[in-house]
């Protein structure tokens, strides 16, 4: 039998986001990531409500349009479950044997979950040695709700593609900038700000320590606009990016956009409080910003300045190698920082789980 992949070919990355769908392809050989396809579908207002899946009609179309538009040939993908539906934490053990922590794992999972277990798939890794305490380990518990996994599936099955990899996007986030940038002994925040949530994941040498999802993005800025102009939502993205044929006042327009970012400062600076609460020697060296919603203009400066971390935009893709004639430097410029979850998940392979 002719094997579908060669031996170990990276996964076609799909970013199933509330505002738009991400399509990304990326080959990889002697280590040297390079560019094959990338690809954004929008998606009609509301096809998620509330991070729920609303029209999966609607979405399964757009996905399967997009990739036909980019001819991608293969059927399977690696997609990722997001925010709400997942818990990252890390708990410290005694050390012990792999065999305990299974039997440990077992009875006491309860404990540190805060889902009914019969309604999540769990895993674990004993990441390293406890810093705090000897003889204890740290151990990575990731618990994801079996019912968004099944969503995923029945989605993807209705595009007419298999799903071979679920990830979770806090680790898309962090093996997009391990794969990029390289952690090294650094401890880097990256935010993802999308249209309905901003993920948070503080990573220490490429390990997630803190993740959070919070519920404010583009979209609220986009509301605010539609508000208070008293215009379609979709009028009101236009406005928002600069791309509506009618002329709306910038003084109002930079009224709303200081206030509705400054709720999103109050709230990433409450979690990162409590992140400093909770890991008092770890201090975070850089924020890097990625999603549609960081580059509205000015965030990255405004961030800088209230949270008083450096903050920088990260755009894994204008980062590995790519043919300069298919994929136009301003649009990687542009669409690079908005592919950084389908690029996660463009590096995995086909031989993973
Ligand atoms: N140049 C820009 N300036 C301002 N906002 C932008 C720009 N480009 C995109 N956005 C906003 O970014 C958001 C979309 O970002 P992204 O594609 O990361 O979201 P998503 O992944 O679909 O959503 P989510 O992850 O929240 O479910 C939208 O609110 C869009 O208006
Ligand atoms: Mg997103």
């Amino acid at each position: 039998m002719i094997p579908l992949f060669s031996k170990s070919e990276n996964l076609v990355g799909l970013d199933i986001g509330s505002h738009s769908v991400k399509l990304l392809q990326v080959s990889s050989s002697n280590d040297a990531l390079r560019l094959m396809n990338m690809g954004v579908a929008h998606l009609p207002h509301e096809s998620f409500v509330e991070g729920r899946l609303a029209k999966p009609e609607v979405v399964a179309e757009t996905i399967r349009m997009l990739a036909s538009h980019l001819k991608v040939k293969r059927k399977s993908l690696a997609v990722s479950i997001s925010g709400y539906d997942v818990m990252i934490k890390k708990i410290e053990l005694p050390t012990m044997t792999e065999d305990e922590l299974a039997a440990r794992m077992q009875s006491e999972l309860g404990q540190y979950i805060p889902y009914n277990i019969d309604e999540v798939d769990v895993d674990y890794q004993v990441i390293d040695v406890s810093k705090n305490r000897p003889n204890f380990m740290d151990v990575l518990l990731v618990a994801a709700k079996k019912e968004s996994v099944a969503d995923f599936n029945n989605l993807l099955k209705l595009a007419g593609f298999d799903p071979l990899v679920v990830d979770v996007d806090f680790f898309a986030l962090s093996n997009s900038f391990e794969a990029t940038c390289g952690f090294g002994d650094k401890t880097v925040a990256l935010f993802d700000l999308g249209a309905s949530k901003s993920l948070m994941n503080i990573a220490h040498k490429g390990m997630p320590i803190f993740t959070r999802s919070i519920s404010v993005g583009g979209n609220q800025l986009t509301e605010a606009i539609k508000d208070f102009f008293n215009i379609s939502f979709e009028e009101a993205e236009m406005v928002k990016l600069g791309e509506s044929e009618h002329k709306y006042p910038i003084k109002e327009l930079e009224d709303i956009f200081v206030s509705t970012v400054s709720g999103w400062v109050t709230q990433y600076q409450r979690a990162l409080d409590f992140y400093y609460h909770n890991f008092p020697d770890d201090r975070i060296d850089s924020i890097y910003l990625s999603g549609g919603s960081c580059q509205i203009p000015g965030l990255d400066k405004v961030l800088r300045e209230q949270l008083d971390i450096p903050v920088e935009v990260f755009n894994p893709v204008s980062r590995i190698q790519h043919d300069t004639k298919l994929f136009d430097p301003a649009y990687v410029d542009y669409i690079g920082p908005q592919m950084t979850i389908s690029f996660g998940l463009a590096l995995r392979k086909n031989r993973e789980k």
